[in-house]
């Protein structure tokens, strides 16, 4: 790995950020050396109903309970838009551009303030109240940021499913938790193409079951099937509604929203964050991560159907009255200039994306970038997955001119903020690291037993003490919540990923554990595609695993073994790729489907991943012991087959 270079702090950012390198250690050791002081103070960030006295009541053993400001109460929708509307009320808290680069908006917040009370009056004109869950399967229009601060102002709790995924897997998000209305919008337009979303969400209420009422905002006007009774058209129903609709008061502790993701086993978890934790950990990270200040123009290119879209387009920005830009569109179109004409445009001076996107543009080259002017760029940002330092210089020479610092932040859906990054005014960068803890994070790295190691080592990652912005259970299955997370290691966090300090005291995320996998920046268990494969006729048994991949950072390969009597050939590769995205969605589709006779199972019938992780990876030299195996004669076959292009 390269350490060679280190990017020490330009003299300027010392001098003008929040926060230098003495004050980052001043603060960081106040944090963990008094969290109840420290998280006290910061809590003050966000506005209260009624002010907090108790601040930290958590525990991770024997049981897990995680409580943070619990005596106080608030609302997110009144300190995201309320709060600054007498202040800043006519700055922009949205600029929207279009997939189309004709087509852009700017809404300040009282035009935001407007829309969210009356989206809001239009989510009680359905029924919804506080606790109800309510589902939104939308593009990136404004009208999705509206509809989630809605929620948040009467107490419902939303659930947003990321557009990309297939009727089948909304449907699943929509039963699990109950959801009784879904927002969503006549179609969604990326890249210039269509995306049937209206549609989608029928195939998923007639699979669901359950749902009374679809509101559908008009995108594109195409015309949609409408059910009477069931579904409505936002305009319609917002005609018919009070312009005003005051802020429920809600404790710190209740729900707001929840977020599916995948984890090592069965189905996607429900994350469950609250309300006042949560904004208080989003709103300061954005603070002190992005170093924004007021001028600041800031755009993360995150989809709102994950969770960097939550904490980083709406809630820690708007919390912060900032401006946030929300993108429509894919880095690709009209042209791979595109990231950089928007930036142009609307004068971006805070800029977050995902590796996968700057490694696919770093394969069209300088010129498409070296084409726009980029000037207004003082910071880039990078989540999602780890970032090859060949990206990173990439990022930093080519995009950054040299001038930008780069965030490197590692966090998780389940961490609600980001956990550990360079503050850009306090942390000499080395490229691929994410650097060290946020103020309040206690990360630690232990073996397999569970011994916590001490200076430069590897292992995996747990987090020793809880922060205001971790998720508070999985929906409906505490017990799911203490298994994944507190069972392993004994009183801390684990968070599936393995981890390396080096003699600095840095992070180096070596990636996943356990089996998920991390494609485009998108997160994935390996269970629940081969769930998918299994669910086709012709299949009798599949393994997934991850491989690494130049464009996707980990690519999908699949090995299947058929029923009896079925042979495969290159047809049936083809329909069981369409097959599993009909399943999940094209994000899980396979990029190699291997036909196996037979799985190297142990001879008590488990699958050795270690096996087919390595015949994927191309390393049979490595494969390690094979002795246990039920039958050995079946890594000749899967080694002579290997890599079969789909
Ligand atoms: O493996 C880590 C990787 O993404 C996982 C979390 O995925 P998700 O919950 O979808 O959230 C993604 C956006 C926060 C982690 O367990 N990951 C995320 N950021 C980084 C990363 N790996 C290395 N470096 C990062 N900066």
């Amino acid at each position: 790995m390269s350490e060679a270079r280190i990017y020490d702090v330009p003299p300027e950012w010392a001098a003008s950020a929040y926060v230098d390198e003495s004050r980052y250690q001043a603060m960081y050791e106040a944090s963990v050396a008094d969290p109840e002081a420290f998280w006290g103070e910061h809590g003050k960030r966000i506005g209260w109903f009624k002010p907090y006295t108790l601040v930290k009541n958590t525990r991770y053993a024997p049981d897990v309970s995680i409580r943070w400001y619990e005596d106080g109460t608030t609302n997110v929708a009144w300190n995201c838009v309320d709060r600054h509307v007498a202040e800043r009320g006519e700055r922009t808290a949205i600029i929207w551009e279009g997939d189309d680069p004709a087509e852009s908006r700017h809404i300040t917040y009282r035009e935001l303030s407007g829309h969210v009370q009356r989206f809001a009056n239009v989510l009680k004109s359905q029924g919804v109240g506080k606790g109800d869950r309510v589902t939104l399967y939308m593009p990136m229009i404004p009208e999705a940021a509206y509809a989630m601060l809605a929620c948040a102002r009467i107490g419902a709790i939303h659930s947003v499913v990321f557009g990309g995924f297939s009727p089948e897997a909304l449907a699943g998000r929509i039963a699990d938790c109950a959801s009784a209305v879904v927002i969503t919008a006549d179609e969604g337009v990326r890249g210039g193409r269509k995306i049937p979303l209206k549609a989608n969400v029928d195939a998923a209420c007639a699979k669901a079951g359950g749902v009374a009422s679809v509101i559908v905002v008009r995108r594109t006007g195409a015309p949609v099937a409408m059910a009477a009774g069931r579904d409505h058209f936002y305009d319609d129903l917002a005609a018919a509604v009070p312009a005003e609709c005051p802020c429920e008061e809600m404790d710190a502790e209740d729900p707001l929203f929840i977020l599916y993701t995948s984890g090592s086993t069965g189905k996607p978890k429900g994350v469950l964050h609250t309300t006042a934790g949560y904004l208080v950990y989003a709103a300061m990270t954005h603070h002190y991560v992005f170093d924004y200040h007021d001028d600041d123009i800031y755009w993360c290119t995150a989809d709102v159907g994950w969770v960097t879209g939550h904490s980083y387009i709406v809630y820690g920005p708007l919390a912060n009255g900032a401006t946030t830009l929300m993108f429509e569109g894919v880095p690709n179109y009209p042209s791979v200039s595109r990231f950089w004409q928007v930036v142009d445009k609307h004068k971006v001076s805070i800029f977050y994306t995902a590796p996968t996107a700057i490694r696919a543009l770093m394969g069209a080259g300088e010129e498409p970038v070296k084409a726009t002017s980029r000037a207004s760029l003082r910071l880039l940002g990078s989540v999602g997955e780890p970032i090859n330092p060949e990206a990173w210089e990439w990022y930093h020479r080519v995009v950054g001119d040299h001038r930008c610092p780069i965030v490197d932040t590692w966090w998780q859906t389940e961490t609600g903020g980001i956990l550990i990054s360079p503050l850009p005014g306090a942390t000499a960068l080395k490229p691929g690291s994410a650097t060290r803890p946020f103020f309040g994070i206690r990360p630690e790295i232990v073996d397999g037993e569970g011994k916590v190691l001490s200076g430069a080592c590897q292992g995996n990652l747990v987090i020793a003490d809880s922060w205001p912005g971790q998720m508070r259970t999985v929906y409906g299955d505490h017990q799911r919540f203490f298994d994944t997370y507190f069972a392993a290691y004994k009183g801390k966090y684990f968070t599936g990923d393995g981890c390396r300090r080096d003699e600095d005291g840095y992070y180096w995320i070596t990636g996943r554990v356990d089996d998920v996998i991390n494609v485009s920046g998108h997160r994935m268990g390996t269970a629940e595609v081969e769930s998918a494969l299994v669910a086709h006729e012709l299949v009798s048994e599949a393994a997934v695993v991850g491989y690494p991949h130049d464009l996707k950072g980990q690519g999908i390969y699949a090995y299947v073994t058929l029923m009896a009597g079925s042979s495969g050939d290159d047809g049936l590769r083809k329909e069981l790729v369409a097959w599993v995205r009909r399943e999940i969605g094209p994000i899980a589709s396979p990029d190699h489907i291997q036909f196996a006779p037979g799985l190297p199972k142990t001879r008590s019938g488990k699958i050795m991943r270690r096996i087919l992780r390595k015949i994927a990876e191309d390393d049979f030299g490595a494969l390690g012991d094979i002795s246990t195996l039920a039958d050995p004669a079946v890594v000749d076959d899967l080694i002579a087959n290997r890599r079969n292009k789909i």
